[in-house]
């Protein structure tokens, strides 16, 4: 996220800035004495166990606590600078059911929904495209592990219509009426959602669960832990441990080159859930984030106030994050769905149409300070140096989809070309 880091500042000034840190350190110290005493009990911890307890720990993890995002928090996301970015997002979600053959059932499912800013802005595309949704309803389902976000997002996307289920037993924990029109119901984990035809988003979801970390040495690949630091049994620090792991004997490629690798299992676990309920059910998942294809190293880092923060340094008080291994992801979705990408995010909406998208919403606004915004926004998005390249597009689609229809299907001699998947290739206007 370094690249947030100097142009979000600058973004921000010309918006809202306040602090929310009195409350953070106090929960950084309930943290820090729950990691120490974890560790006193039972020895030093994976960083795995580390991220997991420190973004989502259920009574004081970072994301069941805050609300980190936008001007005032630790980071800002591309659905947060510009609305552009999710009315594209909505298009790509059209088109896919679209050339599903338009089923009857259109599931919007979204990880990590974060504020609802993305979700907010597909949704007004599916009522502006209500006309060619026409046959279906949609439904949306959110999958957030945060009581306060889901809070946020119900309130953007409902108003006030929702509920909390109050039973333990129910999938859902909150449901609800968009604005629009449309259900809304919210779940811990995607178990939960009813299956059906669905459309998956996750932006900035896959970065934000527990990795493992590794180093090779002389005697084998080690794995790196936290512990506590023997001078000082306030601070943590990381030590490689001697011997081999569970995870460092079984996470690891055999031809693996690099020296010091980062593994996410439980991300494994998410694409290859997702690819067998596309296998069945049809859909399509679209992953956004910041990755590399299987060349990354040490990416794991943390963020506080728009700045880079010692990953150790005030548990629960910053953000963690670390770089998606997209190679990783293909392989764990295996051969039941066809993957596509990973394409640069520049390359994504440069396809999806989000010059011509600006130059729209440009001619519409006379409103200086707006425009401004739109211009910000798009070079945020789309700069090379900025989150153009180092976010990435990836795609997990049923087979059927990239497979010609038969002729017996079209009642044609020679079968039509599948319809070119909307981003992965140059939209044709
Ligand atoms: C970095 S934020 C991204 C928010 C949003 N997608 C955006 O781009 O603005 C990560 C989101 O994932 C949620 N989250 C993190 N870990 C999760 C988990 N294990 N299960 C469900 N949601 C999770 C957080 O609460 C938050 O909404």
């Amino acid at each position: 996220m370094e690249i947030k880091y100097k142009e979000v500042s600058r973004w921000i000034q010309s918006r809202r800035c306040s602090s929310t840190v009195p409350e953070k350190h106090t929960q950084s110290n309930a943290m820090l004495r729950h990691l120490t005493s974890k560790i006193k009990a039972t020895g030093p911890i994976s960083v795995s166990e580390y991220m997991r307890e420190v973004l989502t720990n259920p009574v004081l993890g970072y994301y069941v606590k805050n609300d980190m995002l936008g001007a005032d928090g630790d980071f800002i996301t591309s659905p947060e600078i510009s609305q552009i970015f999710g009315e594209l997002l909505g298009i790509w979600c059209v088109s896919e059911w679209m050339a599903a053959g338009k089923p009857k059932e259109l599931q919007l499912v979204e990880f990590g929904p974060g504020r609802g800013s993305l979700a907010s802005d597909i949704l007004r595309v599916f009522s502006q495209l209500r006309g060619a949704l026409v046959g279906t309803t949609p439904s949306v389902h959110l999958i957030e592990v945060s009581p306060r976000l889901s809070e946020v997002q119900a309130h953007s996307l409902t108003g006030s219509q929702n509920q909390l289920s109050g039973r333990e037993e129910e999938p859902a924990y909150r449901w609800g009426t968009t604005t629009t029109g449309l259900p809304i119901a919210w779940y811990r984990r995607l178990e939960d959602v009813p299956k059906g035809f669905s459309i998956y988003l996750a932006h900035e979801f896959f970065d934000a669960l527990p990795i493992h970390k590794f180093q090779k040495t002389k005697q084998g690949w080690r794995e790196m832990m936290v512990d506590i630091d023997p001078e000082d049994p306030d601070r943590l620090r990381f030590v490689l441990v001697p011997a081999p792991t569970l995870a460092s004997s079984t996470l690891i490629q055999r031809d693996e080159s690099r020296e010091h690798v980062e593994v996410c299992p439980e991300a494994g676990v998410v694409v290859q859930r997702l690819s067998g309920r596309i296998a069945e059910d049809g859909g399509a998942a679209l992953i956004a984030d910041y990755g590399h294809d299987g060349t990354g190293t040490d990416t794991f880092r943390g963020f506080r106030g728009h700045k880079p923060h010692d990953v150790l340094t005030a548990p629960g008080s910053a953000d963690l994050t670390a770089d998606v291994d997209f190679s990783y992801l293909r392989r764990m979705a295996g051969d039941q769905v066809a993957c596509l990408g990973p394409i640069t995010q520049r390359q994504f909406l440069q396809n999806m149409g989000i010059d011509v998208r600006l130059q729209v919403l440009l001619r519409n606004t006379l409103d200086t300070s707006t425009r401004g915004q739109l211009v910000r926004g798009f070079d945020m998005l789309t700069n090379p140096e900025k989150m153009g390249e180092r976010f990435k597009f990836f795609a997990m689609l049923a087979h059927g989809r990239l497979a010609p229809p038969s002729p017996a299907e079209t009642g044609k001699k020679r079968a039509p070309a599948p319809l070119p998947v909307a981003g992965f290739s140059e939209l044709k206007l």
